[in-house]
């Protein structure tokens, strides 16, 4: 693992510092394999982000967009990741429709669900029953209690290591979220974590030793490039 650890001065300069290093990725997985695939994260820290990447002259046909985590909601739903990016970028450019690989949350039982994301993904990677395919990118926030995707601290999610996706938890609220095997098979992992609220979380993942049960992010380790974008609020306090 390659772990790079950035602090920006703030969110403008972390947004344009994540922007520079997608595309650089972007460019390199088009001309090596044709297609660039990203899994975005949800939350609120990267919609400028996404709004940014629409302003871009890109390939669209060639790229790839999965999510890596939904909240289990119908896409219209003002809770749901994928009508943030579709609003924040994906409605602005001329991307083919079926590129964008959308979560399913209409089938009533979020178990159903996540099997059928993990089949399309696999179908779509041509990947074997037991193989765990590398995206290009995937995206990451951290929650205040250090929860990355839908991995949240103490949940039978975090213990799911032999498929690409499952149900996660939020209190009662299910969740479909890639497993942190599956997040830490991508070539690239980039976390994009900004505020001062996030300073106690980071503290706990970037410490030698904590339970990473109670602070998922921790679990976090992809076999290729981790890269934490922090702004300075959050990254004030980092042991340098
Ligand atoms: C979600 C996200 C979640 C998010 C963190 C950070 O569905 O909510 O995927 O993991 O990335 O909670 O959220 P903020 O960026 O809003 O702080």
């Amino acid at each position: 693992m390659n772990k790079q650890v950035e602090v920006l001065p703030d969110i403008s300069a972390l947004v344009d510092r994540a922007l520079d290093l997608i595309l650089a990725k972007l460019s390199t997985a088009i001309k090596e394999r044709g297609q660039f695939t990203i899994a975005l994260a949800g939350g609120s820290t990267p919609k400028p982000l996404y709004e940014a990447i629409a302003k871009q002259k890109l390939p669209w046909d060639k790229i790839h967009v999965f999510w890596g985590d939904e909240r289990y909601v119908p896409p219209n739903h003002p809770d749901s990741n994928e009508l943030m990016a579709r609003q924040a970028w994906l409605n602005g450019v001329n991307i083919p429709s079926s590129n964008i690989h959308a979560v399913p949350t209409l089938d009533g039982d979020p178990a159903v669900s996540a099997a059928k994301y993990e089949q399309h993904l696999r179908d779509f990677f041509k990947s074997s029953p037991q193989g765990f395919p590398s995206l290009d990118v995937v995206l990451l926030g951290m929650g205040d209690d250090a929860h990355t995707a839908s991995l949240f601290p103490h949940t039978p999610a975090l213990k799911v290591v032999d498929r690409l996706i499952t149900v996660g938890n939020k209190d009662a609220n299910p969740r479909i979220t890639f497993t942190y095997p599956f997040i830490n098979a991508a070539d690239s992992v980039i976390f994009l974590v900004a505020g001062a609220n996030k300073i106690p979380a980071l503290a706990q993942v970037f410490a030698p030793v904590a339970d990473d049960f109670t602070y998922p992010s921790r679990l976090i380790q992809p076999q290729g490039e981790l890269w934490w974008l922090l702004d300075s609020a959050a990254g004030s306090k980092l042991p340098t």
